[in-house]
């Protein structure tokens, strides 16, 4: 952040952190001091025992009160820990008269973060509109850090990198994620709002490397290339155009997810990767897997997507009507009935959540991996993410021949399972299992479970197979012409791997 830029006062953002610290208002801190329960209710948005376990004037748990519950806290025990002025005067804090005197009232809801490295971070946000408190949020709202946040966090690929680019930023949750990954970190947001206060969670977690800067989409950024670019984008598809910037766009149906794809190539080094979180509609024209793969298919990118979820219209509404619309009123019913009015049109008949990763491999022949995964994997994934891509690549890339005299083996962690009839001399199935990463279970044959057994990568395939046919009296012609088909799925899927 350049010095016109700071969002805080430099001596004011660094008092406040060592404030916030001093009082162990962190992630472990507010654990402690809130207890299970507490912490429990708290999930369930019920505050009770929260300002029950706060109560007192205590530092942290007025910190706690103020900035996490938004609850107001007397003026005097609050200027007594915070320089209140000096607060209100940057738009965090307001002073008001309060029925049992003056009392500060927080403006922005500043929780304890954990940096990656386990320094104390700061995400500030807009204080959360809770269901059922009749507030409804405002169009520049700036969402705190949530479900889905953690979800891209965990997809992130690791560093180190040169310079990221964490686009809608927002509270700045990627952008703190991508500051132990790169050098240099920019930060984007359409809503001056989310810049302002994207900057001051990175100013009171210490980042002081980051650039931020106000624009659509890549527009601010426009002749730049970074190695790293993650999004979790505004995706909600609504009737409602851009009603709020936090979530929705003014681009119709699911054209923000694709323009942010079709777009990323360009500002990418070469090697370099993009991460999005997306949403995309089903409908009975097309094939979802098809369209969201054709967005990269052609940059040059190697890509993979994944299906984590699909709703169907009802439930989609539902989700996204319970953070901006009290359940019950005629205007949920009427929203809700408008929403499912503009799926109809659209032939809208379910909505996909995913991931989108791609990385610039600058090849004509890069491959993209589309699937649907639904069940619980390996977190984080972005460890081993590049080895997913690896593989798809490989497999792609490899002709039967190549494959033939290819040395290849299992990758540690598979799991062979058969079940069979006690007795009887073949299996009725066999599984090859990973008990690590994707956590992907394939149905193969007797011939694969026995390259799977002989697979260690000190011989070539093509022999193993001669070797296998003859124990199993097949002709190894036949094995040779066969089984390049489904290694090379197994290796794409990563059961197998080629070791040279
Ligand atoms: C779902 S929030 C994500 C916030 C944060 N990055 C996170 O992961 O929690 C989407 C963000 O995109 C921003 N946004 C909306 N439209 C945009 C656009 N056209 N270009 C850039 N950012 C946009 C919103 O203001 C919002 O901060």
């Amino acid at each position: 952040m350049s010095e016109t830029e700071f969002p805080l006062p430099r001596g004011l953002a660094d008092r406040l952190r060592d404030i916030l610290v001093d009082a162990d208002y962190t992630v472990s801190g507010v654990r402690d001091r809130l207890g299970d329960a507490a912490a429990k209710a708290l999930a369930r948005e019920q505050l009770v025992p929260a300002l029950r376990a706060t109560g007192g004037e205590e530092r942290l748990g007025l910190l706690l009160r103020l900035w996490w519950l938004q609850a107001p806290i007397p003026a005097r025990a609050a200027r007594s820990i915070l320089p209140v002025d000096e607060l209100a005067e940057t738009g965090l804090v307001t002073v008001e008269e309060g029925p049992d005197g003056p009392a500060v009232r927080a403006l922005v809801h500043l929780g304890p973060w954990e940096l990656e490295d386990g320094r104390p971070g700061f995400v500030v946000s807009d204080p959360k509109v809770r269901p059922g408190s009749g507030a409804v949020p405002g169009n520049d709202h700036v969402v705190g850090a949530g479900g889905a946040s953690a979800n891209l966090s965990r997809l992130i690929v690791d560093g180190p990198f040169e310079r990221a680019l964490d686009l809608g930023t927002g509270c700045g949750v990627q952008a703190l994620h991508l500051a132990s990954r790169a050098r240099e970190v920019v930060a984007t947001d359409l809503n001056p709002r989310a810049v302002r206060l994207a900057g001051i969670s990175l100013a009171l977690s210490g980042v002081t490397g980051a650039r931020l800067a106000q624009g659509s989409l890549f527009e601010p950024v426009r002749d730049e290339r970074f190695d790293l670019i993650v999004s979790n984008p505004p995706f909600v598809i609504t009737p409602e155009s851009a009603r709020f910037t936090y979530r929705e766009s003014d681009l119709p149906g699911d054209t923000v997810c694709a323009e942010l794809v079709r777009q990323a190539p360009a500002h990418l080094t070469e090697g370099g990767w993009a991460q999005f979180l997306a949403n995309w509609t089903h409908t009975d024209g097309d094939d979802w897997a098809d369209r969201v793969g054709g967005w990269i298919t052609g940059t040059g990118c190697s890509g993979w997507v994944v299906q984590r979820d699909v709703q169907d219209p009802a439930e989609y509404v539902e989700l996204w009507l319970r953070d901006s619309c009290e359940h019950g009123t005629p205007e949920y019913t009427r929203r809700y009935d408008a929403w499912l009015d503009y799926f109809d049109r659209e032939g809208i008949k379910g909505i996909g959540f995913g991931w989108i990763s791609l990385r610039n491999d600058v090849a004509q022949d890069a491959t993209v991996k589309v699937e649907e995964l639904r069940h619980e994997v390996e977190q984080p994934v972005g460890p081993y993410l590049p080895d997913v891509v690896d593989g798809a690549m490989t497999a792609h890339r490899l002709t039967d021949a190549a494959l033939l005299s290819a040395h290849v083996a299992l990758v540690p962690g598979v799991v062979e399972e058969r079940v069979a009839v006690p007795g009887a001399p073949d299996p009725e199935k066999i599984v090859l299992r990973q008990r690590e990463g994707l956590r992907r279970v394939a149905r193969i044959g007797t011939v694969e479970a026995a390259l799977a057994s002989v697979c260690d990568g000190t011989m070539p395939v093509g022999p193993l197979l001669d070797a296998i046919a003859e124990l199993m009296g097949e002709d190894p012609a036949l094995l040779r012409e066969r089984t390049p088909e489904a290694l090379r799925t197994l290796i794409s899927e990563g059961f197998f791997r080629v070791a040279r």
